[in-house]
């Protein structure tokens, strides 16, 4: 008798994917999938996103489906052609077929010697030029030209309504404030 948790255990099935899954070729999908440049696929191989692509040469490359950025999918599973360029779906980086990194988004921060605290945020207190506000004393003890106006890429709240979610965050503050009016 076989112990069934070598079919259904969390171990057996990580132990696959290392002693078997990423050491040997997997099957992805058939070359002639690949007809023109930048017809790709893309699938999870042992646990792990992968992306195979035919490039500008003719011959196909294949990669994990993560961006270097902050790890998003550079494209969605499935089936589909990118052109001659991924361009990733969270913030837009840019990889070429080769899997080079081609360009970065420019996010519109620029060096300043100000801290911006972003004064819309209802905890930072702004009055008195936040004289009283322990976060922008602290700031300015360290050193820190704080910046009290509100930000322009502020971020949005998502709230759940009976539409479902609505709202919006700024994918470039990597973070979001959720809230449920149920
Ligand atoms: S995660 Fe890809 S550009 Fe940010």
């Amino acid at each position: 008798m076989l112990p069934v948790e070598l079919y259904r255990g969390e171990a057996a099935l990580r132990g696959d994917r290392e002693a078997v899954l990423r050491r040997s070729w997997q099957f992805v999908g058939h070359e002639s999938q690949f007809a023109a440049t930048g017809d790709y696929l893309a699938d999870v191989i042992g646990g792990a996103p992968v992306v195979v692509v035919r490039k500008a040469d003719g011959a196909l490359a294949g990669f994990h489906n993560v961006c270097r950025h902050r790890a998003g999918a550079l494209v969605a599973d499935g089936q589909g052609n990118c052109g001659e360029a991924f361009t990733c779906r969270y913030h837009g980086w840019r990889y070429a077929l080769d899997g080079r990194l081609r360009n970065a988004v420019d996010f519109g921060a620029a060096n300043s010697p100000k801290t911006n605290v972003g004064g819309e945020h209802p905890a930072i207190d702004t009055s008195e030029n936040g004289d009283h506000d322990p976060l922008v004393q602290g700031l300015r003890q360290l050193g820190h030209q704080v910046d009290l106006a509100d930000q322009s890429s502020g971020l949005s709240a998502i709230i759940r309504d009976v539409a479902g979610w609505v709202g919006g965050a700024d994918p470039r503050r990597e973070g979001l404030v959720m809230g449920d009016t149920r």
